[in-house]
């Protein structure tokens, strides 16, 4: 479920890839609110929906969690179930695929349960409109029998709340959009609590991390905390194969070299999309579909894995045109700047 989300063919963005990597990764999520960093705004949100909830002795409102792969959507879904005292039963859009599956998780849930649903746009059609009154009326309609003798059958559901997450927030139709009370968008995190991130989960690791290493690594993740974990592990590795285990600059800098991760966390497929639009496009505007077909890559995944971050650092820009290179994306590669660019500077 995982790895079908991002369909990826050339990028080396890390991610889990082995079963292995995902327990790590499972047991290192934060398990308390205490140890989820960051988004400040968003678990002030979370907090006063959780304490209406409790306080109206209600089910939490849906709840739609959105940005990009790997920042702690998974992991909020579960901090919230938590918090509330019930059960979070895990499933994924594309895992739902005919109206009677929707029927069967949703009838075996207990009151106030929490039903995470992930990659929430990949939902079909029909499952999607069954969904509505289930998340608006706590009820389900089920058709029985064919053509004229069909009829109509409302079966009453335990009052239950969606917590529905997504990469591709554009993707969900309006009205199922509109049925989420509390919509939230995660965004980039700052080094300083990427930094505070590694720091527990070295610890939780047993890794000895050099504070200069561990300021450092916090630069390169891409503000996530996933790929922040991941480059955490590669560097244990490379610890212990070629050091004495303890994770030094010079450790970090190897390992960093070995995933050609740049100085400002940019990886080989950050670096092929820019390169691209210069080299082929003349630093741009390119469209999204030309783009994604020159890098032999699907939209989705240029438009929510490549281009946020990079955008994020102000290399690339989406204009009414397409996407273009700035300045800065042409100094960080140390290639030419076009004429019409120069210009800008002075
Ligand atoms: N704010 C945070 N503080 C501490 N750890 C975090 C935080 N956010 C995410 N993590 C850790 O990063 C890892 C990835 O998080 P998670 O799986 O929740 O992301 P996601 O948004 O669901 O990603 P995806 O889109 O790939 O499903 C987990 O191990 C999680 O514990
Ligand atoms: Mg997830």
């Amino acid at each position: 479920m995982k790895s079908s989300k991002r369909e990826t063919k050339n990028t080396t963005i890390p991610e889990p890839t082995t079963i292995e990597e995902e327990r790590i990764l499972t047991s290192l999520r934060a398990g308390s609110w205490h140890e989820f960093h960051g988004q400040k705004s968003v678990k002030e949100n979370l907090r006063i929906a959780i304490a209406a909830a409790k306080k109206r002795k209600e089910p939490i409102e849906h709840i739609l969690l959105y940005g990009p792969p790997g920042l702690g959507k998974t992991t909020l879904a579960h901090l919230i179930g938590q918090e509330m005292g019930v059960n979070v039963r895990v499933t994924s859009g594309p895992a739902i695929e005919r109206a009677g599956d929707l029927a069967s998780i949703l009838t075996n849930l207990e009151p106030h349960d929490i039903l995470f649903i992930d990659e929430i746009h990949r939902l079909n059609k029909v499952v999607e409109e069954t969904i509505y009154p289930a998340m608006e009326d706590f009820a389900l309609d089920i058709v029985i029998g064919k053509g004229p003798s069909a009829r109509t059958l409302r079966l009453d559901l335990p009052p239950f709340t969606v917590v529905g997450a997504t990469t591709r927030v554009g993707l969900l139709s309006a009205p199922l959009r509109d049925r989420f009370g509390v919509v939230i968008r995660l965004s980039f995190y700052s080094w300083q609590e990427l930094e505070r991130i590694i720091e527990q989960a070295a610890k939780k690791l047993g890794v000895v991390l050099d504070a200069r290493a561990q300021r450092e690594l916090s630069k390169r993740s891409r503000g996530t905390p996933r790929i922040a974990l991941r480059l955490l592990k590669r560097a244990r590795d490379v610890a212990q194969v070629e050091g004495i285990g303890e994770v030094t600059p010079e450790i970090l800098a190897r390992s960093l070299s070995l995933l050609e991760i740049d100085a400002v966390g940019l990886d080989s497929s950050d670096r092929r999309l820019l390169v691209t639009i210069i080299d082929k496009f003349a630093g741009g505007p390119v469209g999204i579909e030309t783009l994604a077909a020159s890098l032999s890559e699907d939209i989705g995944t240029v438009e929510e894995v490549l281009e946020p971050y990079i955008m994020q650092i102000g290399f690339l820009k989406r204009t009414p045109r397409g996407r273009v290179v700035t300045i800065e994306g042409f100094k960080h590669l140390g290639k030419t700047i076009p004429k019409h660019l120069q210009e800008q500077l002075f």
